[in-house]
């Protein structure tokens, strides 16, 4: 009996990490986003989770994946848009999309999957250290970081009694795409953030991806908030 992994954002950084970490345990891993994520064997649902409909293209796949629905399905609400924004001057839409992205795919895709899910089953939310604090220039972000945290709670008292679990991983800096598109090129960028950890140094995408997993075979973190930081210096 197969166990799955429902991974948004597998195509690169913490997503792809996760994917390999489960298969290496032997569990079975479908990946959601628009680029394909390479780790061989990991079933691709190319779709864009900012355009309302995309789940349509994922039903086919849960259904006809083997053994989905009989073994734990573990879904990890991972994919993320993170953009440069402000709390004040922020456009409607472009603040629609970044919800669309954010906040309304877990909850869509949570909706599709609860039919799929077993005991032993897990949600599990991707935060943020921003899902508790907040930075300068990153309000939608922050914002959608925060209710992350709320549905995960919410998540929580609406699964009790069934012995599905769910918690929310909040990294810190990670050595990912998304946060070196955040830095650029800048050395002394680098160089400020590293010196924001306690040890002085990025999170690899792969220690994300341990927290991850064992939180999925963990049900006694139920309703958890973990940060995964290092620990930051706080100035
Ligand atoms: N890196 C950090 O320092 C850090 C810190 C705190 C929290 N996090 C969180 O960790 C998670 C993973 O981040 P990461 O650093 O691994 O980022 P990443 O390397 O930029 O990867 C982001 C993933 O999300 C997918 N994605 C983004 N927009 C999408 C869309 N519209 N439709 C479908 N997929 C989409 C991307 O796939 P495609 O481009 O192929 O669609 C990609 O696989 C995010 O929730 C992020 O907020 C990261």
């Amino acid at each position: 009996m197969a166990d799955w992994a429902l991974i948004t954002g597998a195509s690169r950084g913490i997503g792809r990490a996760t994917a390999e970490r489960f298969q290496q345990e032997g569990w079975r891993v479908m990946n959601v986003s628009r680029n394909p994520c390479t780790v061989p064997g990991v079933v691709n649902i190319e779709v864009d989770l900012a355009v309302p409909g995309w789940e349509a293209k994922l039903a086919p796949a849960l259904r006809d994946g083997p053994g989905v629905g009989q073994g734990r399905l573990c879904v990890v609400h991972n994919a993320a848009a993170y953009e440069h924004d402000d709390a004040l001057t922020m456009d409607a839409d472009h603040l629609r999309r970044v919800l669309e992205v954010n906040i309304v795919a877990p909850l869509v895709l949570n909706r599709v999957v609860r039919p799929l899910l077993t005991e032993g089953s897990s949600l599990l939310y991707v935060g943020s250290t921003l899902a508790e604090k907040a930075v300068k220039g990153a309000a939608s972000y922050v914002t959608t970081k925060h209710a992350l945290v709320g549905m995960m709670r919410a998540t929580c008292q609406d699964l009790a009694g069934t012995r599905i679990h769910t918690a929310c991983v909040c990294p810190g800096f990670t050595n990912t795409e998304m946060l070196r598109a955040h830095l650029g090129s800048d050395a002394a960028a680098l160089a400020m953030v590293e010196g924001k950890t306690t040890f002085g140094r990025l999170i690899a995408p792969e220690e994300i991806a341990d927290v991850l997993f064992t939180c999925a075979t963990t049900p006694v973190l139920n309703g958890a908030l973990l940060h995964a930081n290092q620990g930051q210096v706080e100035t």
